[in-house]
């Protein structure tokens, strides 16, 4: 078996549910479930003896040790974290604690699991860490993509966090000789996805009627990749990855943050028109950007297809829209992750309403 961690969240669940629709191996999934987790997500594998949700804090040394040692896991795989950038600029503190400290923790009770290990056991054990591209920091316009090479330039909290637990990831590698893979992706969309996060907030605010706060001048860079093809990409480096190396998993669907928002009102106009007949992007309202905003991330995933064959499956055209039809299809899941928490948020980031 394996164990998750944050399999409750968007990529996690994400992970989980597509393990287990294609293989029998079962899964032990940890995870605290704060306000990003739901066991919602989760819901179609209820009463699946294969899947077993555990709540809990991957910096609980003692709660995942004793995990380990009954549930005998050939791999750990770390999704578990704060992973919102805003969040992360009002109150980073929970960002260090999970991000950092708790990858620490894992990491010391994996190590003393991964000891206990008689030698064939041992070397067939992985830990995968799940990372971001936001590590590198932001690029030039018409600058190389990242590589795995490039250097280490976090500029938000969250980035900053996620790089140290990259660095300690590597560390335990290097020093304790734990057999690790790092990936780091690229801006993920699909199912699940928290509408806190652009896309996802984007198609409810629209079909709330809602202003749609576009940051700044909305001519930031992201790289898109459609969920279950990270997953995928997750599984072939857990299958195959070179122990102690670092993947970059990319979509190679570099697209400014306005043209995503427009993309998805045409989307909303062909599946939902709005009944004054109008476009869902007149809706679009430009706010206050973000602080310290980078402005291009992109990534190059060559090493990834090189070395051990991954491409995406799905296309920005082909995953958006599957996105979107997506959340027309679940309004109920909409509306109850909209629960205190999600507008107590709302209410402070985007605080007396966002303007046009
Ligand atoms: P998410 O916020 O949707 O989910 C995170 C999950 O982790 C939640 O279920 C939460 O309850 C759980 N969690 C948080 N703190 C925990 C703790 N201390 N112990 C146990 N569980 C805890 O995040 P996501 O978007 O699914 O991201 C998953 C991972 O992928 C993160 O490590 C993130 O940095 C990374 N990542 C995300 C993206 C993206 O575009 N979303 C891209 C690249 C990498
Ligand atoms: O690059 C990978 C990262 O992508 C992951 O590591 C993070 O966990 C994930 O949240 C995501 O980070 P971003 O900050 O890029 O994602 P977000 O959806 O918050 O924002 C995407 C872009 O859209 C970014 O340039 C900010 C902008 N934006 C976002 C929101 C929420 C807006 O213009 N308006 C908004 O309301």
């Amino acid at each position: 078996m394996i164990l998750v961690t944050g399999g409750a969240g968007f990529i996690g669940a994400n992970f989980v549910l597509d393990w287990l629709a294609q293989r029998d191996e079962p899964v032990v999934n940890l995870d605290k479930l704060t306000y990003a987790g739901n066991r919602e997500n989760l819901a179609s594998l209820e009463g699946d003896a294969r899947h077993v949700l555990v709540q809990g804090d991957i910096g609980d040394l003692d709660l995942v040790g004793r995990l380990l040692a009954e549930r005998q896991p050939r791999a750990v795989l770390n999704f578990a974290a704060e992973s919102h950038v805003d969040r992360s600029i009002h109150g980073p503190a929970d960002f260090i604690e999970t991000n950092v400290v708790g990858t620490f923790r894992l990491l010391e009770a994996v190590r003393g699991y991964v000891m206990s290990l008689p030698e064939d056991r041992k070397a067939g054990f992985r830990f995968l860490h799940v990372s971001t591209d936001e590590v590198y920091g932001s690029l030039e316009p018409g600058a190389p993509a990242f590589t795995e090479a490039h250097g280490y330039e976090p500029n938000s909290p969250y980035s900053a966090s996620k790089a140290a637990s990259d660095h300690l990831v590597r560390a335990w590698h290097h020093t304790y000789g734990l057999p690790v893979l790092t990936t780091n992706c690229s801006n993920n969309y699909g199912p699940f996805h928290f509408p806190e996060k652009l896309i996802p907030l984007m198609i409810v605010n629209a079909l709330a009627g809602k202003p749609l706060p576009v940051y700044g001048d909305g001519m930031q860079v992201r790289d898109w990749l459609y969920v279950k093809d990270h997953c995928s990409a997750i599984r072939r480096v857990l299958e195959a990855g070179r122990l102690g190396e670092t993947y970059n998993v990319g979509g190679w669907n570099e697209k400014p943050n306005i043209e995503i928002v427009r993309t998805v009102c045409g989307l909303l106009d062909e599946l939902r028109p709005r009944t004054d007949g109008k476009s869902y992007s007149e809706q679009i309202a430009y706010v206050k950007d973000r602080p310290g905003h980078d402005r291009r991330y992109a990534i190059d995933a060559r090493k990834l297809e090189r070395e051990l064959g991954w491409r995406p499956a799905e296309t920005f055209e082909t995953g958006i829209r599957k996105t979107v039809q997506w959340y027309l299809e679940n309004p109920e899941w909409v509306r109850r992750v909209q629960s205190g928490d999600y507008r107590s948020w709302m209410q402070r980031h985007y605080e007396g309403g966002v303007t046009a």
